[in-house]
């Protein structure tokens, strides 16, 4: 398996593209399912998931096409109604599966995923949808197995404002019978990207990004054109990068709405940002100010850089308090920030981090995908050369990091094994 090497000091300075985004490029694919006749998707990113979300496409019977960034799915040939367990261990979100195929084919079969290294991450909520709007849903030797002869529209109250949740009953909505209204919809980015591509192909879904959702049935639904947004989770990485080694960096082919709670964060913590319609330079010069941090559902602070965030308050001046709201066990990286020197005490869901004056390179192991990253951002200022073992995490959800790290003046290497 990979490592990457990554020796700190170095300022960064420069520009950098971010790809397009790797949790609004998966529902999208997948909503190819939805139709017949060829699907064009262009700045998708080039990552595991994506060549797992092909891999599962081409399975279930679609043909799939890639050049680059560029990517058809013809779904006319879909024959197959199952997500095998071999898949859905590599990625949980495939069972964003699950409401195309039971639109389409009236049955799914779908491997129950399991807890993952952050949290027990159910999709009750997806199955109590489902169920809402008719389906018969049942679970035998580990895979959900669920069945509608013609879903049927239904007032859906979603527990938690789930994320994949939200995006496959939007799915399954879009060619049941009547309308459907999801309230305590999530409100991502990701979730406004899915229904404009699903309206593109024909779908009424109105309120897309509020809490509440309407969606009214069609009987068919066409092929799409679609450019898919940019990587929000990317473009924060990199935001924190440029804070975290007082450097100064332009961000481009972003969406800097999509990244207020981050920018407000790094603002109030000392550093300068500039936003110039898609692209936004971030630099700091003074000292890192230590600043509270709590993760929400979007609009709110993203779980997914919450472990960015505590590398740059693990160097900060005085002593911040980070809460993780989302998922229960996504302090795994805690333990490695702290062999490389940091000082963190977590209680529950709340970290205190008390800043210090530098970390110090070791060997550290990555866990998930956003721990990995905060891994090498941690390595990018500590003294000395931090290894990252298990990259594989990083490749599933960052487009040659070590690449557009370099770019920007990183002492950064991959180590192939
Ligand atoms: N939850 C339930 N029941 C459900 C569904 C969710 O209890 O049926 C709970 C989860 O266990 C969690 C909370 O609700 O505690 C929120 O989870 P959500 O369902 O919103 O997460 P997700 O849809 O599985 C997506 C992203 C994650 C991101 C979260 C939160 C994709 C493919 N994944 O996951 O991205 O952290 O939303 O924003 O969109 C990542 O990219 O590294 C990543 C983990």
């Amino acid at each position: 398996m990979d490592k990457i090497r990554v020796t700190g000091g170095r300022r960064l300075e420069g520009e950098v593209t971010i790809s397009g985004a790797k949790n609004a490029a998966l529902p999208i694919l997948l909503s190819s399912l939805l139709t017949d006749g060829v699907n064009t998707y262009t700045n998708v990113p080039q990552l595991k998931d994506i060549e797992t979300t092909l891999l599962l496409l081409d399975q279930l019977g679609a043909t799939v096409s890639v050049e680059g960034e560029r990517v058809s799915v013809n779904a006319g040939g879909l024959d197959k109604f199952e997500a095998p367990y071999d898949l859905v261990r590599k990625m949980r979100a495939s069972v964003l599966v699950l409401g195309p195929l039971l639109a389409r084919l009236k049955r799914a079969r779908v491997s129950l995923p399991g807890g993952c290294a952050i949290g027990a991450r159910p999709i009750n909520i997806h199955l109590k949808g489902l169920a809402q709007m008719g389906a018969a849903v049942q679970l035998h030797h580990g895979y959900v197995e669920i069945e509608a002869e013609r879903l049927k529209g239904a007032d859906v109250y979603l527990d938690i404002p789930t994320v994949t949740g939200t995006e496959n009953l939007m799915m399954a909505a879009s060619l049941a019978e009547g309308d459907t209204t999801l309230r305590n919809a999530a409100r991502e980015p990701e979730i406004v990207a899915l229904a404009d591509t699903l309206n593109q192909m024909g779908a009424e879904i109105r309120g897309a990004g509020t809490a509440v959702v309407e969606i009214r049935g069609v009987s068919e639904l066409r092929p799409a054109s679609v450019s898919v947004i940019p990587d929000r989770i990317e473009c924060g990485t990199f935001m924190v990068a440029a804070a975290l080694t007082g450097g100064r960096v332009t961000l481009v082919n972003c969406e800097p709405e999509h990244l207020g709670a981050l920018t407000d964060k790094l603002i109030q913590a000392g550093v300068m940002i500039e936003i110039q319609g898609k692209s936004l330079t971030v630099a700091a010069t003074g000292p890192i100010t230590s600043t509270d941090v709590q993760t929400q559902p979007y609009p709110g602070f993203p779980t997914d850089m919450q472990a960015q965030f505590m590398v740059l308050m693990s160097i900060a001046d005085g002593m911040s308090v980070i809460t993780e709201n989302i998922f229960e066990n996504r302090f795994i990286h805690v333990s490695e920030l702290k062999r490389m020197g940091a000082d963190i005490q977590v209680s529950g869901n709340t970290a205190v981090v008390k800043g210090v004056s530098r970390l110090s390179a070791a060997p550290v192991m990555a866990s998930d995908l956003r721990a990995s990253a905060s891994l090498i951002l941690a390595g990018l200022v500590a003294e000395g050369a931090t290894v990252v073992n298990r990259v594989y995490h990083l490749d599933r959800g960052y487009q040659q990091i070590e690449k557009k790290f370099a770019s920007l003046g990183a002492s950064i290497e991959r180590i192939a094994e």
